[in-house]
């Protein structure tokens, strides 16, 4: 059976910082709030009426310019992202437009912060079961677009921000690629992270009256999801070394989706890693959610942080709650 090899990143981020004390100019909050809590320092958010199909174009051509790899050689595009520009249709058909005229399978995936695990769930599987040979995987978010930025929205809106990553997949022989991948749902706790409307369960599925009641904006049980994430993702994470017969020993760098920096500190904690085993950089990005990973990896791949033979693992949690992992030999 054939493996999914990563043969290029790329990454891209809006223009835009955001600092915390601008954020402290619009709502009830500080910098010091902020950095003891989070430990973001600052993040990126688009100018209005940017695209994130953009973000998207510009982080999938670095991928493929990285991997060698032309964009009319893709097989298939899988997109992960939580924040859409229209209701439908989906983001990847926008994005296959912007760069190739073949009629590729383009796959939207919604899994919150946990979107692209799961997206590189479905390519690994595609090119394992043969069906595809090289696979374009996506995580782009502008999430500047949902926020409240008032002191009613601070808990969310300090954190979430924008940007966008990319991994062009191929199939390979080799004994690198990913080994193996972990994805989990538990849905009993979907109302600790969640945005309520619009949908299709109101009539009208937009109205002044869910406006009023703040339905627009996202609410989330902070501590809840604290408390959740730093057990699922240290679990995962040994969960998918053990389906690859490894273990943490062998681990060269954990990329946990950057969610807070407590969480990512608790993480290593828990799996006894050192600091330059894990890699974090909410500090500069804040949580761009499923565009975490790929942005995070792409530094470390540019940094020369990965080499060949390294066991680098992937782990993420969020909304749903929905998390998993990947374990990837380079
Ligand atoms: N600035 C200042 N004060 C803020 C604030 C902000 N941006 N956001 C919330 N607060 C206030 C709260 O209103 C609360 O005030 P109160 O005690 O008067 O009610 C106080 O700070 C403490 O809130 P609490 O939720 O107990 O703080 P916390 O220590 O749990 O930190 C989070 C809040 C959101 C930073 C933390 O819970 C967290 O990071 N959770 C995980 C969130 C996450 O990762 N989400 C993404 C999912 S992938």
């Amino acid at each position: 059976m054939p493996r999914a090899a990563i043969l290029g990143t790329g990454h891209s981020v809006p223009e835009r910082v955001v600092t915390n004390d601008e954020l402290a100019q619009l709502m009830q909050t500080s910098d010091e709030w902020i950095r003891s809590r989070t430990g973001i320092q600052e993040r990126r958010w688009v100018e209005p009426g940017t695209s994130g199909i953009d973000l998207a174009r510009q982080a999938s051509v670095r991928a493929l310019d990285a991997a060698g790899v032309d964009a009319d050689e893709l097989d298939a595009i899988i997109y992960a992202t939580i924040s859409p520009e229209h209701y439908l249709p989906g983001n990847g058909v926008y994005l296959q437009h912007a760069l190739t005229t073949r009629p590729v399978p383009a796959l939207d995936i919604r899994a919150q912060c946990a979107g692209f695990i799961y997206a590189l769930s479905v390519a690994d599987a595609y090119i394992r079961a043969g069906l595809y040979r090289t696979v374009l995987v996506v995580g782009q978010e502008i999430q500047s677009a949902w926020l409240d930025a008032t002191t009613e929205g601070r808990d969310t809106a300090v954190i979430f921000a924008d940007g966008a990553g990319a991994v062009v997949l191929r199939a390979t022989e080799e004994s690198r690629g990913i080994l193996a991948i972990d994805v989990h749902t538990d849905g009993a706790h979907a109302d600790k992270l969640m945005i309520e409307a619009p949908g299709a369960r109101y009539r009208p599925k937009e109205s002044a009256a869910h406006l009023a009641a703040r339905r627009f904006f996202p609410v989330m049980a902070g501590r809840e999801v604290f408390r959740h994430a730093v057990a699922r993702m240290p679990e995962s994470v040994r969960e998918t070394l053990a389906k690859s017969g490894l273990s943490v020993a062998d681990l060269t760098l954990l990329i946990p989706h950057q969610a807070n920096l407590r969480i990512s500190q608790a993480v290593q904690k828990e799996l006894g890693l050192r600091d330059d085993q894990v890699y974090n950089n909410i500090m500069t990005y804040g949580n761009t959610t499923s565009a975490t990973i790929p942005i995070a990896l792409d530094e470390c791949v540019r940094a020369g942080r990965v080499c060949s033979g390294d066991l680098v693992v992937f782990t993420a949690f969020g909304s749903g709650f929905m998390w998993g992992s990947a374990v990837v030999r380079w």
